[in-house]
């Protein structure tokens, strides 16, 4: 059977007027006044523990979106338990049957779902109304729908010879034990993606989603129920990454992890799973799946189209709060640009509007948590007191109401300062002005100066300055763009993961992914 080649998701943009955009307000408001409480689900049943956490509004803080109830050892048992159980039925259904329930789950979110997960994106992570857009509805319907092709891509990948007297054929199983996806805030498609894909292919699956993006997060997993997932083939269990860590990953049944989420956290479960591995505790090699940290850049060449430059870095700066992974946090500018870009950068910031994540008129709106309303100050504090920084807009932060921090701008007169190097995650960006003559020693600057190599882009409308950042910047992005912003991948359309320390490059959003949640058995029959 053929699955349906994809199209990607078109996106809807909520016009005044519209009936989508009522629908949406609706949605919203129906949320601010209504009390989720979430439970864990095991074995299809819910459990809930009592260990109660809070999810926030995050512009609107002192209002509580849902509580949801933390899984415990028991619960944890449980789940693995069952996991392993349901894997003998699930791993044995035909894969076309596997794949009719993704695509209806997509179907699922782009109908009955689709404005409850978008109104729990905007008020539960602080998107815009077009950020949720993008995430959980575009992305998240692409993900399930074409990794249900890619999946039938590979299933029909076969050995091109056969010798007489013999039948060669590879059988692409499930890998031998669960898999565990950790998934993160900031993007609703890759809590769909994480659990989904392993699924997918054939695997039992432990979620642990982020504490910070449990009701969106939620909401997917019912349409995963109702458009057919048998019970225990993916186990909810939200809560403390720690205690969730201890259970499933000191397991001999844990095969592999689907991980989105900080550099700090996949490399002690790198850690943790290596230990174990050593010491004998799995049956194999775990696949080990991470996307982590950026320092994404902005690199322009003084040949380069200054307004498409000024428009592609206000947004891959600021959108979503600079809280995407693949968000443009320190540029690199020619001096003999600089005074127009600036004028542009600082009027551009000026005029975005900050608010409710459900007021369809903000362009920024808060971000994520206190944590990261700290951190995020504490870099722009540090540059207010450095002689090394300059703040040339924004740098206020305001947690009275929700956790809103100014987009800012950082000029930064050491190319090694504090914030050029490390990852922020907020509306930070960080300019370093170079000589125009120093273009290929600044591209070398630039791909050493960070640990991570997720996104960049080089903007030039010169072939020989495209192809020298080609050259020096190989190594420094998964993702690499010519005139465009560095956030933005579209699945099918720009394979998205980076390598160094920003993860394991196994490309969401393509077949290298799925190839990761398959163990492949090679079958010679003779005649
Ligand atoms: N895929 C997103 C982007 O490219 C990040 O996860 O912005």
């Amino acid at each position: 059977a053929s699955i349906p080649t994809p199209v990607n998701q078109p996106m809807l943009n909520y016009e005044v007027g519209s009936t989508h955009r009522k629908l949406l307000k609706e949605a919203c408001a129906k949320l601010r006044n209504s009390s989720w409480d979430i439970p864990c689900v095991v074995g299809g049943k819910e459990i809930r523990t009592g260990d109660i956490q809070k999810q926030l509004i995050c512009s609107d803080h002192n209002k509580v979106l849902a509580t949801f109830h933390q899984a415990n050892a028991d619960v944890l048992k449980q789940a693995i338990d069952n996991a392993i159980e349901s894997k003998v039925q699930w791993e044995s259904l035909p894969f076309e049957d596997r794949a009719a329930i993704f695509l209806k789950t997509a179907d699922l979110l782009n109908t009955k779902y689709r404005y409850d997960v978008l109104a729990a994106t905007m008020l539960g992570q602080g998107k815009t109304v077009w950020q949720a857009e993008i995430d959980a509805a575009a992305e998240t319907i692409d993900f399930l729908r074409f990794n249900t092709k890619y999946a039938q891509e590979i299933y029909e990948q076969q050995p091109p010879a056969n010798s007489p007297g013999c039948w060669n054929r590879v059988e692409y199983r499930p890998l031998e034990g669960y898999v565990v996806a950790i998934s993160p805030f900031n993007f609703t498609a890759i809590g769909a993606n994480l659990p989904s894909a392993p699924a997918l292919m054939g695997n039992v699956v432990l979620w642990k989603p982020a504490s910070t993006a449990v009701l969106s997060n939620w909401i997917v997993y019912k349409a995963f129920l109702e458009a057919g997932l048998p019970a225990g083939v993916i186990q909810f269990i939200p809560g403390s990454g720690r205690l969730v860590g201890d259970h499933v990953f000191n397991n001999k049944n844990f095969a592999g992890l689907h991980f989105t989420g900080s550099t700090g956290v996949f490399n002690d479960i790198y850690k943790k799973t290596a230990d174990n591995l050593v010491a004998g505790v799995y049956k194999g090699y775990p696949r080990i799946v991470g996307e982590t940290g950026g320092k994404d850049f902005h690199f322009l060449h003084n040949s380069g189209d200054v307004e498409n430059f000024v428009n592609n870095t206000l947004r891959g700066s600021f959108e979503y709060q600079g809280q995407k992974c693949s968000a443009c946090s320190r540029a690199y500018i020619p001096q003999s640009l600089w005074p127009q870009i600036k004028d542009k950068l600082v009027a551009g910031v000026k005029s975005m509007k900050m608010g409710q994540s459900d007021d369809f008129s903000s362009f920024v709106s808060a971000v994520i948590d206190k944590n990261s309303f700290n951190n995020i100050q504490s870099y722009i504090e540090h540059a207010k007191a450095s002689p090394d920084a300059e703040i040339i807009v924004g740098g206020k932060c305001d947690n009275s109401v929700g956790w809103f921090v100014e987009p800012t701008i950082i000029l930064a007169k050491d190319p090694h300062y504090k914030s050029m190097e490390e990852e922020i995650f907020g509306p930070v960006l960080t300019i370093y002005v170079y000589e125009d003559s120093k273009f290929e020693e600044t591209l070398q600057l630039c791909d050493q100066t960070s640990p991570y190599a997720l996104t960049g882009a080089i903007f030039s409308t010169c072939r020989y300055a495209i192809a020298t950042a080609h050259k020096y910047l190989k190594n420094a992005a998964g993702n690499f763009y010519i005139n465009d912003k560095c956030t933005g991948a579209v699945v099918g359309q720009q394979p998205f993961g980076g390598a160094r320390a920003s993860g394991t490059n196994d490309k969401a959003g393509s077949s290298l992914n799925l190839l990761r949640w398959t163990t492949a058995r090679t079958i010679k029959e003779n005649f």
